[in-house]
């Protein structure tokens, strides 16, 4: 199946089985806003938890905060949002539809490297065995032609955008006769720049003055309280401060199911470091984060490290950890060297000092500062896209399953009593009782226990506990395992140790550390 036939798949899966629903649906939806239903919410509460026991919980210098969404407006003045948060826009005057000009050329360029992949693939099937790719990329007349054309767009690009030159990225767009998707036309108007924030005003009267910000960021809420965590927490350089939380940008092309939405979550620390030596601990990070992603087991293949060529305002070195979505590699997680850039500018603004006594130097100081920032919905849609497979059986049916790690799944077990009456019931309930206090447990009696075991399956429920007549004899139990279907009968009283054993974050917290 290709690949864009798998998302669509997952996107109704997620639909169908309660994890995740279009905002406002009844009323046709609110775009690029998603709900989280019964199950999401489950495995995004794990996916945080499992984030916060690996930052906060298993580093004795990091501690988490829980700032608010609204901030003092001067906060984001400070911070660059308010001059330098934006994106390119470009309108087609034909359509009057709106796009964002930087995304209108980086797919022009996709589309140009689209031919050369056509060129080798075809020249692949026509050499076979004997096919040398890289060969071919460097030899191929049309395949240099078109390979010419695409670095010489985006170099003009970059430079373009490096020098805020609007005029030229419009210039570019012309030049490379890119039409409207929808009117087909070349009609574009100026390119003019995008604030990313919402604003909406506080207090009953509506005066500029009352304009705040719903924060596009939550390391914001960390710089203006690192003084009052540092004292109140006695924490000595170098220490983290981590939090998780909502964050909004008003995103012009925001598409990919929840890989790009106006209302999001993230997951940031901010790691205060002695000026001079954040490269170390940038190249820390850098490892540290990867190491975490590489834990959920979906393959090393699936991440890479994508440095940044044009560095925000804010940075002085800056890398993404891309993941292979099924759309492609993109930005999972993003890790910068904020250098001291944030605390300077929040003194400079409030008048107030944020400086560090570091009593090994005896002298104070503005930290600098390593930033690790993952969106929870990416992270979600990165975890969703690998779990899900569609299996062909032996006996030639589907199974469609959750390979989710067992201890980010959104129900642990699954009891099933094997007939609805005779007492079976009521020993299923008994177990729940048993099991529920440490795992998340559901109660099926409806259906073959074959459907009930695909449903389990469909949401990645890695255990299903059957009760038949014999529970009654003897106190046994069949236990039924998600990723090999294999059942065993074991009994009762080991139940607990059984789930426990898959289920606990322990296991994957311990594979963290080093040693
Ligand atoms: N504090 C730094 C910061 O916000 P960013 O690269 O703009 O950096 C960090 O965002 C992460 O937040 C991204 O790697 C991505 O996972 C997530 N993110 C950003 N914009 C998003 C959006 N519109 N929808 C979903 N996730 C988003």
């Amino acid at each position: 199946m290709n690949p864009d036939d798998i998302f669509k798949n997952i996107i109704s899966h997620s639909k169908e089985y309660g994890f995740i629903f279009q905002s406002s649906e009844i009323y046709d939806g609110l775009s690029a806003v998603y709900d989280y239903g019964q199950m999401g919410a489950e495995l995004k509460k794990n996916l945080r938890d499992y984030w916060w026991k690996a930052m906060v919980q298993m580093h004795e210098n990091i501690v988490g905060i829980d700032s608010a969404i609204f901030m003092h407006p001067t906060t984001w003045k400070a911070s660059g949002h308010v001059d330098a948060f934006n994106d390119p826009l470009i309108d087609n005057k034909d359509s009057k539809k709106r796009y964002r000009a930087d995304v209108l050329i980086e797919e022009h360029v996709a589309k140009i490297e689209g031919k050369i992949q056509k060129e080798v693939d075809k020249a692949r099937e026509r050499f076979g065995e004997a096919f040398n790719e890289a060969t071919f990329r460097e030899t191929n007349a049309r395949v240099l032609e078109n390979q010419a054309k695409a670095d010489a767009i985006l170099a003009r690009f970059k430079d373009a955008l490096e020098k805020n030159n609007l005029e030229e990225v419009r210039q570019i767009i012309i030049d490379c006769e890119i039409v409207c998707p929808v009117s087909g036309s070349k009609n574009w108007t100026e390119v003019r720049q995008f604030n990313l924030m919402f604003s909406t005003s506080m207090g009953a009267v509506t005066e500029d003055s009352n304009v705040i910000y719903l924060r596009p960021e939550t390391a914001q809420g960390i710089f203006v309280n690192f003084l009052n965590v540092q004292k109140s927490g006695r924490m000595k350089v170098p220490f983290g401060i981590a939090q998780t939380g909502k964050a909004f940008r008003n995103e012009i092309v925001a598409r990919q199911f929840i890989f790009r939405m106006r209302e999001f979550e993230q997951m940031e620390m901010q790691f205060f470091v002695r000026p001079g030596t954040e490269m170390e601990w940038y190249n820390y990070w850098k490892a540290t984060r990867m190491n975490w992603h590489n834990s959920l087991g979906f393959g090393q293949a699936n991440y890479r490290f994508h440095d940044h060529i044009k560095l925000a305002h804010y940075a002085n070195a800056a890398c993404d950890i891309e993941f292979n979505f099924p759309f492609g590699f993109k930005e999972l997680e993003g890790i910068h060297s904020r250098t001291d850039f944030d605390l300077k500018a929040h003194e400079k603004f409030s008048g107030k000092k944020l400086q560090y006594f570091d009593p090994e130097l005896n002298q104070n100081y503005v930290p600098y500062v390593v930033e690790t920032s993952v969106g929870l919905d990416r992270l979600f849609l990165a975890v969703l896209s690998k779990a899900y497979v569609e299996e062909k059986l032996e006996d030639g049916t589907t199974r469609v399953a959750l390979n989710l790690p067992a201890f980010l799944a959104p129900i642990k077990v699954a009891v099933l009593p094997l007939v609805k009456k005779d007492g079976l019931p009521e020993k299923a309930r008994e177990i729940i009782n048993l099991l529920k206090y440490d795992n998340a447990c559901t109660y099926d009696e409806k259906d073959t226990i074959g459907k009930r075991y695909r449903r389990q399956d469909a949401i990645g429920t890695p255990f299903c506990i059957t009760i038949d007549h014999q529970t009654l004899e003897d106190n046994t139990v069949t236990i039924r395992h998600r990723d090999t279907m294999q059942q065993e009968r074991v009994s009762i009283e080991q139940l607990p140790q059984i789930v426990e054993e898959k289920v606990s974050f322990k296991k994957a917290l311990q594979g963290l550390m080093p040693g």
